[in-house]
């Protein structure tokens, strides 16, 4: 039997640590603690790079402990250690990389750096053994991009946004007409009493050719709207809400259901479409997609929601399939702020309120 390999992640605002084993190429997961820092930030509106660097060193060690603990291994029963080596916050990234050099020299076990990405485009891996290649959209708070995935080390960006993550659109939207955080839940549940039809909102870089996507005008749009309101009646009431809201969430969905059946179009003979990240828990948007891919004649996927946000069994099991095509790093590994999974394209422009989306 295969050994199971501990995995870090500390790239942004959840310290995780995780142990995987891999049996005959199936994934199991013997532990997955997840240590969330949303209420050290949530005064500041977004992450603060240091509190999460600082809050990642204090909590690291007793996550990889609780992690072993659940897992019922010891250090010696491992067959390596994997760690998130960037894009991320790099105070965060740093702080995990140290840890698992540490553990690494010290028990006496191979390293293996994992870029963020690659671990949540290789999820679907993980909960449904999908076979390459398959195309991935990654829709979350920090990440939006279209991938096709051909290895454990392929992967082509077929598009992604140029501003804002749909997951910071809805934030944001949902800051601008009173609606509480995280925007995106509160968003779809105002929307089922609202008229999607009665603000004329944009579908950005529809009549682009391409995947790739924008949402910042979006917000923009909706800002005018609102303010019309305001002007015109000295508030927003309960119904206004709920129309901007219906109104917002058809247009994120229209746009990537458009560039999903774009993406699908360009990349013939693959396995699945899957989804990843905070907002595919969105019901219509989800739907949408669902619809896409069975339009193309293609099996949709979306992992459980725990392990389509961030974690670390994603992060152990990216350096199982890493360290079984023959990867493996030193302990000059570096921790790195970007690091696009596909060095082909050009650098993508988004940086966000999570940090850089390249
Ligand atoms: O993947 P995630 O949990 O965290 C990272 O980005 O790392 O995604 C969080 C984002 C938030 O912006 C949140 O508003 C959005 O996902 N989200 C949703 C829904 N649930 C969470 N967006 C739309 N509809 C939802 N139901
Ligand atoms: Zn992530």
């Amino acid at each position: 039997m295969a050994r199971a390999l501990l995995g870090l992640e500390s790239s942004c605002d959840e310290t995780a640590a995780a142990v995987v084993r891999s049996s005959d190429g199936a994934g199991e997961i013997l532990s997955s603690i997840v240590y969330g820092q949303a209420d050290l930030h949530s005064a500041f509106g977004g992450v603060v790079p240091e509190i999460a660097a600082r809050a990642h060193t204090e909590k690291l060690d007793y996550c990889v402990e609780a992690a072993l603990a659940e897992a019922g291994l010891g250090l010696s029963d491992l067959g390596g250690v994997a760690v998130t080596a960037g894009p991320g916050l790099i105070g965060g990234v740093l702080a995990g990389v140290m840890c698992a050099k540490g553990i690494a020299a010290g028990a006496g076990l191979p390293l293996i750096g994992v870029n963020h990405l690659a671990g949540h485009a290789l999820t679907p891996r993980l909960t449904d053994g999908v076979a390459y290649p398959y195309l991935m959209l990654l829709v979350s708070g920090g990440h939006c991009q279209f991938l096709r995935v051909g290895g454990p080390d392929r992967f082509t960006r077929l598009g992604g946004t140029i501003d804002d993550s749909p997951g910071e659109a809805f934030d944001k939207v949902a800051r601008l007409i009173g609606l509480p955080q995280p925007g995106g839940p509160a968003i779809e549940r105002a929307a089922q009493a609202g008229d999607p039809a009665r603000f004329a909102l944009p579908r950005p870089l529809l009549d682009r050719d391409g995947c790739d996507m924008s949402f910042s005008g979006l917000k923009t749009a909706v800002l005018r709207a609102r303010d019309g309101l305001v002007a015109a009646q000295g508030g927003l009431h309960g119904q206004d809400q709920a129309d901007i809201a219906a109104a917002f969430q058809a247009a994120v969905r229209d746009v990537l259901a458009e560039k999903s059946r774009r993406a699908l179009a360009a990349s013939p003979g693959l396995s699945a479409f899957c989804v990843a990240g905070g907002v595919a828990a969105n019901m219509p948007i989800r739907a949408a997609l669902e619809e896409v891919a069975a339009e193309c004649g293609t099996p949709f996927l979306a992992p459980p929601l725990a392990l389509c946000t961030d974690n670390a069994a994603m992060i152990a099991w990216a350096g199982i399939e890493l360290m079984g095509a023959g990867h493996r790093s030193g302990f000059d590994l570096a921790a790195r702020p970007r690091w696009p999974l596909d060095t082909s394209q050009p650098p993508m422009l988004g940086h966000g309120k999570k940090g850089a989306k390249a």
